[in-house]
């Protein structure tokens, strides 16, 4: 009986120490053996007894010795087949979502929550929806507010400047009441600094029914900049944008802590975030939209100063130049 528990007690992984156990117990001179040899002078009352014991003891020797030499068997051809399994793994690099994309993502949220839907287009665009539906005719002074670059030599194709050219195709394809933004990368020729780079992104908002009016546009800012920055004090600047009418500049007051933030009317609290205003009732006519049924406000935003203000980000240029060290920085994966 002490044998037995021994023989259960046994493992090794070494092929010749199972092999030396086997010839301990099953050998032609192991205690197995031995045991048999001693059969015929046990008294016949104990022999019934005797004879259980030793072939429960040969049973567990046995099966010792299989299931030890199978998975030596087996450890030894995965290790052919894959490598030392039982080497720690490597660790995976979790990866995490771009500052760009954390900051869309949180506008869409936002936006979604009171019925905008998101609405998305070409970035080599023509120029009837970026500029010339848009109340830009051919020769208006104020496409010179957007340094645009044309592909090619051909000058009716262009990488967008807004998307703006979103709305125009959403109104060509849907009827009112709309409620869209439109996130996406843009692009103008302007230099290249801290502060601006030739490409960036925005958010645009459109939203069409009947009745809509200046007071629902300053509703729905409000909401946002409350969701978005967790503050609700905002101002309107008259402005002008050739497809809106009337226009404003969206200053938040910021309080006085950030008042060295570069775009902070010196020591006012006051930043500006975006551009908006009533669609032009011109605008709405060249996507197919009755302008005498139909009223609606648009806005516009970019991405990337929401994202350099919300993370502190000093440089403009760092969110394109996929240096790992500063996007490690950004751990959400959502
Ligand atoms: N399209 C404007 C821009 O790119 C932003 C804007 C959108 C302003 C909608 C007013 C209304 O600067």
């Amino acid at each position: 009986k002490e044998h037995i528990e021994k023989v259960n007690a046994f493992s090794s992984d070494q092929l010749e120490e199972v092999e030396s156990f086997r010839i301990q117990y099953l050998g032609k001179k192991g205690v197995l053996n031995a045991f048999f040899a001693e059969f015929k002078n046990v008294p016949n009352e104990q022999k019934k007894e005797f004879g259980q014991v030793i072939n429960e003891l040969k049973n567990a020797a046995q099966d010792k010795v299989t299931s030890l030499k199978e998975s030596l068997e087996n450890s030894a051809s995965s290790t052919a087949q894959y490598g030392d399994l039982t080497r720690p793994g490597m660790p995976y690099e979790v990866g995490s979502r771009h500052p760009i994309s954390l900051v869309k993502n949180q506008i869409i949220d936002i936006f979604s929550r009171i019925g905008f839907n998101v609405s998305q287009g070409p970035e080599i665009e023509d120029d009837w929806h970026n500029f010339t539906a848009l109340n830009l005719p051919e020769y208006h002074p104020a496409r010179d507010m957007q340094d645009t670059f044309f592909v090619q030599t051909d000058p009716d194709i262009l990488l967008r400047t807004h998307t703006s050219s979103v709305q125009v195709r959403y109104m060509e394809n849907n009827k009112p009441p709309i409620r869209t933004i439109s996130p996406g990368r843009v692009y103008r020729n302007e230099a290249i600094s801290s502060r601006s780079h030739c490409f960036f992104h925005q958010v645009e908002g459109l939203y069409i029914d009947k009745g809509v009016s200046f007071a629902d546009l300053k509703q729905t800012l409000q909401f946002f900049t409350q969701e978005m920055f967790g503050k609700s004090k905002i101002r309107l600047r008259p402005s002008y944008f050739p497809f809106t009418e009337p226009s404003a500049e969206v200053d938040v007051y910021w309080g006085l802590e950030t008042e060295t933030d570069y775009r902070m009317t010196k020591g006012t609290g006051w930043l500006e975030i975006m551009g908006c205003g009533m669609v032009d009732p011109n605008v709405l006519e060249n996507c197919g939209i009755d302008s005498k049924e139909y009223t609606g406000f648009a806005f516009g935003m970019g991405i990337d100063r929401i994202a350099l203000l919300l993370h502190q980000i000093s440089d403009i240029r760092l969110l394109s130049e996929n240096d790992l060290r500063f996007l490690k920085q950004f751990k959400s994966v959502l």
